[in-house]
Order: C-alpha cells, then structure tokens, then sequence
C-alpha cells in the first residue's frame, strides 16, 4: 500500500502536529515533531528559530480532512433519527474507502479533533508537558472511539461528542509528580495483558506513590472530567473507572462483560487498539489484524469487537498475479 506525500501544513504554536518536522542537518534528517504531538509555544518558538532548516512531510491530505469536517459537521447538526442514520452511513463509508485506500488515520484523527475537541489549550500543553506520548493518545484514541461507536451503531450525535471526550481524557488522571518511566511502562503491559501492569511496578520495585498514581488514575480522570463538565451526558463519566476492565475480569477492578455496558466496552477496545508503541505512525489495518490474529491474548470486548473486526469484509481480495 502505497502512502501519498501530503502538501506541508503551517506550522504554527497551539495546534496538533500532522506530520514529521525533521531538522535538516548536512547529512542526515533529525525528527523533531511527530504526528499527533503538541507544537505549544515554547516549541514552536524553538522551531522558528531553526526556520531554514525545517522539513516538514505532512501525513495528513487537506482535501480528504475537509470532507471528513463536512460528513462529521453534518452527522453532528443531524436530528432526526433518519438523518442520524444517513449521515453515519455516510460517514462510515467515506472513512471505509480511506482506511482502505491506505489514508493516513491520523487525517480522521485531526477532522475528529478539530470538529469535536474541547480540550482547551492548557489542558494539551499540561499532557504534553507530563509526556507526550498521554497527549499523542488521547488524540487517537478519542477518534477510535468515536468510529468504534459509529461501526456499533451508537451513532447519537451528543454521544458521539462525549464519547470522545471520555476517550480522549481517559488517561489524564495520569498527570501528577509522580508519573515516571515505570507508570508509563505499566500502562502499556496493562493494554496489553491485563494485571501485567501492576506485577510490573511491583517487579521493578516501583516506589508506594508511582504505585498509586497508576492505580488511581481511572478515578482521576472521572473526577477531572466530572469538573470540567464536557459532557452531554454527565452520568457517561462513570464510564472512566472501567476503561481497563476485561471481559474476563482481570482488569484493574474484576469488572466482567456481564456488568459492562457498550459504552464502556467501547472504551476499552479503543484503549486495546491503540498501544503506545504505533502512536507516530497509527495504522488502523495494522492494529486491527494484528487484535484478529491473537484475540485470545488481548482478550476482546465480545459485544464490540464483532461489528470492528467485519471491517475486513469490506477490503476486496488482491488479485493474484
Ligand atoms: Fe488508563
């Protein structure tokens, strides 16, 4: 699958990266910025003085991200229940033939964010500032939630706000003194296996607050969500406390599927889908595939995961030579 090379975006403070910004050196590139990362001021400032050296390789196709705005602006303002459903339709196959034609998720991921986000500015600087792989994360994954909750037909136009903001903000209970190295690593094994986050602080002999600040950081975020009243539907922040929960109920609380509600099922599959380790270059057909092939290691979410996985369905057969 072939990747275009986009037109370079302008670089300006305050917004969300959407490409590699390299730092032309004699012989070789040094990547300074990656897609989905905060440029804040103090970076872009930094940037600016290095202005001749500059390479900036867009992953993000302007055009296609105007049309995405559009459907999403539509499906947003959409009342009716006919509307609600035609627009999602419309949507769904509009994001199917770009994921399929190789478009960059991170051209869905900034429609989503431009469209949908109310982080403020500070909030973004803070994430990036504890680590910039949370606020890389938040990004994606609240643009996974919301095409999880599309394929699922939970296409709700106030729905679909808040669960974006419930995916985006799921991790920001994280941001404390006492984030590390080790929290970062739990967080990680933990998408990937649950209890492995724990027994990994334990293991590293990870000191009683790094401890805590992994343990505690679901109801963080359910108590800073909950203030910052971003929701439609308050009562959706509840949902935070369960976004590691598994279907066999190994996650942080023994929560099963039985006591799981789809919403909240679908911000576990989206926090499984995407690991720390693809946030520069996220492809959706990568993850996807890669949760087919070993879905009884990363033990998904029944009820969602049937409606994701029959994407492949829609990707036509190569033809042989
Ligand atoms: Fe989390």
């Amino acid at each position: 699958m072939s990747v275009k090379l986009q037109k370079p975006f302008d670089l300006q403070a305050n917004t969300i990266c959407q490409g590699f910004v390299f730092l032309q050196m004699k012989t070789s590139k040094l990547l300074m910025v990656r897609p989905g990362e905060w440029i804040d001021s103090k970076a872009y400032k930094k940037l600016q003085g290095l202005h001749n050296s500059i390479v900036i390789e867009s992953v993000v196709d302007n055009e296609i991200k105007e049309n995405f705005k559009t459907l999403l602006r539509k499906h947003l303002k959409s009342k009716l229940v006919s509307e609600v459903k035609r627009s999602s339709e419309e949507l769904l196959n509009f994001f199917h033939q770009q994921i399929i034609s190789g478009t960059s998720f991170n051209c869905w991921a900034q429609s989503c964010y431009e469209v949908i986000s109310k982080a403020s500015q500070e909030q973004m600087t803070r994430m990036y500032e504890v680590d910039i792989k949370l606020l890389q994360k938040a990004y994606l994954s609240g643009a996974i939630a919301v095409w999880i909750s599309l394929v699922n037909d939970y296409t709700e136009p106030s729905f679909i706000e808040d669960i974006y903001h419930l995916a985006f903000f799921q991790d920001i209970g994280l941001i404390s003194n006492n984030y590390s190295y080790f929290v970062k690593e739990a967080i990680h094994k933990e998408q990937q296996r649950s209890g492995t986050g724990l027994s990994h602080l334990v293991q590293m002999k990870a000191s009683a607050d790094e401890i805590s600040a992994f343990e505690s950081h679901p109801q963080k975020s359910l108590e800073f969500l909950a203030e910052a009243q971003l929701l439609h539907n308050q009562s959706l922040v509840q949902s935070l406390l369960v976004q590691h929960e598994q279907v066999s109920g190994d996650g942080l609380l023994g929560f099963s599927e039985e006591v799981m509600s789809t919403w909240e099922e679908i911000l576990v599959l989206g926090d499984k889908l995407i690991p720390f380790t693809s946030l520069d270059e996220f492809n959706l057909l990568n993850e996807l595939s890669s949760f087919k092939d070993h879905q009884d290691i990363k033990n998904p979410i029944q009820k969602v995961i049937k409606k994701v996985l029959s994407f492949f369905t829609l990707i036509p057969e190569k033809e042989s030579a």
